[in-house]
């Protein structure tokens, strides 16, 4: 059985009072054992969070982090940093990260081993852009960014990933991929992790969908055969939003 994961991240919203405000607000819920929540807050308050959260349920992620533990790197953040505040999960490959910090796949995979070295789940992000789609490549181009960061892993490090298929075309867009859209590409996925490994492996993967996730989308995209749960962004800022998505899955 896959774990269902809803899971909000935060991006560069939220001061400190407003973290705390809406952490209190959801410790206040008593989800579904079925489904995992995470919610990713930025790095300064990360602390707070991860120490309001320690006896609940909802895991705290970082939103990334540097692949080294230490050293001359003004302004990043390490494994071994996150791991003293009682962090060990990570987003890694975000659609932003990539385009705004020039992330790629050969320093994602730099990163994810770091992750692995260190014991952190990561939730991977990939997804084509609009005129890949139109050109007919995505298929092609989701599989490279599959490549170069993961299918060199040993299958026991893939206890470890979380897949988040998030088409750019659809993030922070109000443009959500059709659900039809949203299996045909997961499934797409999981053969190739069936390819690269073998059935077991690939049935056991959660695969995550993100780009423009609201309560007025989420059941239909959660109940394709591939889909087990969500990357939420901006509708996971909305305290009552982001508890019907929880709460649809
Ligand atoms: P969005 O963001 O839900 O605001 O489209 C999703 C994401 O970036 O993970």
């Amino acid at each position: 059985m896959r774990q269902k994961i809803i899971a909000g991240n935060w991006k560069m919203n939220n001061d400190k009072e407003e973290t705390k405000s809406l952490i209190n607000s959801l410790k206040s819920i008593s989800f579904s054992k079925d489904v995992k929540v995470m919610i990713a807050p930025s790095y300064i308050h990360l602390s707070d969070a991860a120490e309001m959260l320690k006896d609940h349920k909802i895991d705290v992620l970082a939103q990334n982090m540097h692949f080294l533990n230490n050293g001359a790197y003004t302004g990043e953040i390490s494994p071994q940093m996150l791991k003293s505040i009682g962090i060990s999960k990570v987003i890694l490959g975000h659609s932003e990260r990539r385009i705004y910090y020039n992330e790629t796949e050969n320093s994602l995979k730099q990163k994810i081993k770091a992750a692995i070295e260190s014991n952190f789940e990561i939730i991977f992000c990939f997804g084509e852009q609009l005129s890949d789609r139109k050109k007919g490549k995505h298929f092609d181009l989701i599989k490279n960014q599959l490549k170069i960061p993961l299918f060199h892993l040993e299958s026991n490090s893939w206890k470890r990933i979380i897949l988040a298929y998030e088409p750019v075309w659809a993030i922070g867009t109000g443009e959500t991929a059709t659900p039809n859209q949203v299996q045909e590409m997961h499934s797409f996925i999981r053969g190739l992790i069936k390819q690269n490994y073998n059935d077991d492996l690939a049935n056991r993967i959660s695969i995550l969908y993100g780009g423009s996730v609201k309560s007025k989308n989420s059941k239909e995209i959660f109940s394709q055969d591939d889909v087990d749960g969500g990357l939420i962004g901006g509708a996971s800022l909305d305290f009552s939003e982001f508890v019907k998505i929880i709460e649809s899955i």
